[in-house]
């Protein structure tokens, strides 16, 4: 009998550069990681596991993998990865921290173009065979003040984007320094200045116990009623019932909004509102940012089955 091959299982959709990049020696499996049963049974063989965002990979999916040796996330985010029990079991996470990032921001820019001047909205009118024109008429950005919630690595890329347009930058981050931030023309304030201040405001913040709720019916109170917020790092950081309250009371004037707090949410509410733009969680849903993500999972999947020290990627 020719020797096992270690199993590599992919449970969502990832680029073929993945498969390609694994090379020879594995054997390779797909499986619906959004069913949980296929996901379950899969996973018994598996001695790596890659995921994008959809498979949650939680201590009932660790304890069903006996093999296990490492779950590859070809993504930034680790909140579907139970990373405490993945290293209680003696399971290595690896990530792709650095693949997405330019799309995210991307798509920031392009959420906020859209809310600003209506252009799904328009796009969908248009198509309804109506020529409106005053009914869309939009906000100009330059000149405004865009406030960064989060300077990490996708907050800088969209400062620096936003300055472009003419925008003067503000951010909040707790772990960005005064003088890092002045580095990069950014103005450093706290959450209250940013909230009542900005004329956009856009998120870029991981989900965490710190982060979850961060803008809620309080701080949606305080905010300028011309804001145009944008959310596409991470659902449950927006509260979206306040959110939902604040746009049709005219306390926002528009949204942008790619992530949800459950995922999917084809019936969320926020989406009945023509003031809202949105989007299926399609911060990384780039040809590019996908490519980048399947190599350096690939790459670290392969380090880590041959016992290999794995670098950050
Ligand atoms: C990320 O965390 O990088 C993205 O959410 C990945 C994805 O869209 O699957």
């Amino acid at each position: 009998m020719p020797p096992r091959q270690p199993v590599v299982l992919i449970a969502d959709a990832l680029s073929p550069a993945t498969v390609a990049a694994l090379g020879d020696g594995f054997d390779v499996r797909h499986c619906d990681g959004t069913d949980r049963a296929v996901l379950l049974a899969a996973v018994a063989d598996a001695d790596a596991l890659m995921v994008r965002s959809d498979t949650r990979v939680d201590a009932e999916v660790l304890a069903a993998a006996p093999r296990l040796r490492v779950v590859a996330r070809a993504g930034t985010g680790l909140d579907t990865i139970d990373v405490r029990a993945a290293t209680a079991a003696g399971v290595m996470v690896v990530t792709a921290p650095t693949a997405n990032l330019v799309s995210a921001a991307e798509l920031t820019v392009g959420l906020l173009l859209a809310a600003a001047r209506h252009i799904p909205q328009a796009h969908q009118a248009l198509r309804e065979g109506e020529w409106e024109r005053s009914r869309f008429t939009g906000t100009e950005l330059a000149g405004k003040t865009v406030g960064v919630l989060g300077l990490g690595r996708v907050g800088v890329l969209v400062a620096h984007r936003l300055a472009a347009f003419g925008m003067q930058v503000i951010a909040h981050d707790p772990y960005v320094s005064v003088g890092r931030a002045a580095q990069l023309g950014v103005r450093m304030v706290d959450l209250d200045t940013l909230l009542t201040t900005a004329d956009v405001i856009t998120v870029h913040l991981p989900r965490t116990p710190e982060t979850r709720g961060l803008v809620g019916a309080e701080e949606l109170r305080r905010v300028k009623p011309s804001v145009l917020l944008v959310n596409a790092s991470r659902g449950g950081i927006v509260d979206e019932v306040a959110l939902h309250a604040a746009l049709k009371e005219g306390r926002v004037a528009a949204a942008g909004v790619d992530v949800f707090a459950d995922e999917p949410c084809p019936d969320s509410p926020l989406l009945d509102l023509d003031t809202v733009v949105a989007t299926p969680h399609l911060g990384a849903s780039t040809h590019e940012a996908q490519e980048k993500a399947g190599l350096a999972v690939a790459r670290s999947v392969v380090q880590a089955l041959a016992g290999e020290l794995v670098p950050d990627a």
